[in-house]
């Protein structure tokens, strides 16, 4: 009888669980992920536990010292995980009493697995997003450099994906940098928000254990302060919904860089190239080099906005405090990491090696008579007239211009003066690419001179 059920639980039990409970139920398969954290929240335990006189100083040696072999074994892989104790934190105290014997039976004493649970996760959030602040720092150096390498480098900006203004590639790739910036913004502050250690809450009511230190708990796991409230601690998972929210926001970004370098390496645009490294072949047309690196990049983002949505509905309405339902908290929450993990190095290594055609991007960008507002600008600026009078002639010459089939530079003076007599020579200064471009001199706009200062500003963010 004794050994049929449950190890830990199954006092109250006469019959062993059933094979399908043991396969809806188990989260080893997964949540092994937790393993170092889980070692770290027991060692740290252990030693308040000790602390508050709960165990001699000699029983604290032996677990602690236990936990460290089974650290040691499962990163050497010697260790079997058992698919008979549900998850992470039944295996590793099974274990610990495999190893120590009844001494380990004391360990869990005022705890419950759903406090300590809620703890692992947090450290392992937190452990990630210390990782991916580090490769978005990394991406963005990588920005700065190709910026600095293309501020001369004129393309078409657009709008409806239509040819609207000539800009400088630098203030591209530099718009990303500030949409990695904020992402990374919104990863501290979730940090800090997160920061609170729910360990010493209990199942749900706190724990009669009053002795026990949650303050130095919480101090040495690293974490900021104690929870404040044992029912909040051990019942919401906002953290993992704002991480999740966090990586989809990223995602968004890296989709529509993907969107565009397609868009660009395509046939048609010919703007830039990927490296061999980054492109397939097709099985059937020998002359194909596909962007698949980019569409995946592009597609990750349904699949993490999917987690977040997963785990969203999880909590929404589910009764306090903690339900099972929670368990589903964590494979979301791994697989957008992952997920996001490969998509930061690969559009980082993809950028490195991105081939610019500096000539068909110069080209393109005098389609569309894209130096338009500059004529309706010049106007402002020289004559009487007001913007919206300006705007109305320039249309004009647009017109024109489309009449005669040339660009805005090919028309001839007597051209402009037939529109509206008070344009002069001067206008041509005005209207060539690289002056327009120039031009944009307001601040955080394409002018170069604003681009190598908004560098500038970049490079001391990055560099703290
Ligand atoms: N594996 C469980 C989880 O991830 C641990 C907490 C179990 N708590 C419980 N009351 N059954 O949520």
């Amino acid at each position: 009888m004794k050994n049929k059920t449950n190890p830990l639980w199954g006092g109250r039990f006469k019959q062993k669980s059933s094979e399908l409970l043991k396969k809806i139920n188990n989260s080893i398969s997964f949540d092994y992920k937790l393993a170092s954290q889980d070692l770290r929240v027991s060692k740290a335990y252990c030693k308040a536990l000790c602390k508050s006189k709960i165990i001699s100083k000699k029983e604290e040696t032996l677990i602690v010292d236990c936990l460290k072999t089974i650290e040691n074994d499962i990163l050497e892989k010697k260790l079997k995980l058992n698919e008979d104790f549900e998850d992470i934190h039944m295996n590793i105290e099974m274990e610990l009493k495999k190893r120590i014997g009844t001494t380990a039976g004391k360990l869990h004493t005022g705890r419950s697995r759903n406090d300590q649970v809620a703890t692992d996760l947090k450290l392992w959030i937190k452990e990630k997003t210390l990782f991916i602040l580090n490769l978005l720092e990394n991406l963005q150096k990588v920005l700065v450099k190709k910026s600095e390498e293309n501020i001369f480098t004129i393309m078409p900006g657009f709008t409806h994906l239509q040819n609207a203004q000539p800009i400088s590639l630098a203030h591209y790739f530099m718009a990303f940098f500030e949409m990695f910036e904020r992402d990374k913004g919104r990863f501290f502050d979730m940090i800090n928000r997160l920061d609170e250690c729910p360990l010493g809450s209990g199942a749900l009511a706190g724990t009669n254990f009053s002795k026990i230190d949650r303050k130095y708990l919480a101090k040495s796991l690293g974490f900021r302060k104690p929870t404040e409230n044992s029912l909040d601690s051990v019942s919401d998972r906002d953290y993992a919904i704002e991480f999740l929210s966090n990586l989809s926001i990223l995602a968004v970004h890296f989709s529509r860089i993907a969107e565009d370098f397609i868009i660009w390496c395509s046939n048609e645009f010919s703007f830039i190239k990927f490296s061999d490294l980054h492109c397939t072949g097709s099985s059937i047309m020998p002359q194909k080099k596909n962007p698949d690196a980019v569409e995946l990049v592009r597609s990750k983002a349904s699949r993490v906005f999917g987690n977040l949505l997963s785990l969203l509905t999880t909590l929404k309405g589910l009764p306090m405090t903690y339900s099972k339902d929670l368990q589903e908290d964590k494979e979301p929450v791994f697989d957008s990491f992952d997920t996001m993990e490969i998509v930061i190095i690969i559009m980082t290594e993809l950028l490195k090696e991105l081939v610019i055609n500096k000539a068909k991007m110069l080209k393109s960008s005098n389609n569309g008579y894209s130096t338009a507002t500059d004529i309706a600008d010049w106007l402002v600026q020289n004559t009487e007239l007001t913007f919206r009078d300006a705007h109305h002639k320039t249309g004009k010459i647009v017109l024109l211009a489309e009449q005669k089939g040339c660009n805005l530079d090919e028309l001839d003076i007597t051209d402009f003066k037939k529109i509206e007599p008070q344009i002069n020579n001067q206008i041509f200064g005005y209207i060539g690419i690289k002056n327009s471009v120039k031009n944009k001199s307001s601040y955080g706009g394409t002018g170069f001179k604003k681009i190598k200062e908004a560098i500038q500003r970049a490079k001391k963010k990055i560099k703290k």
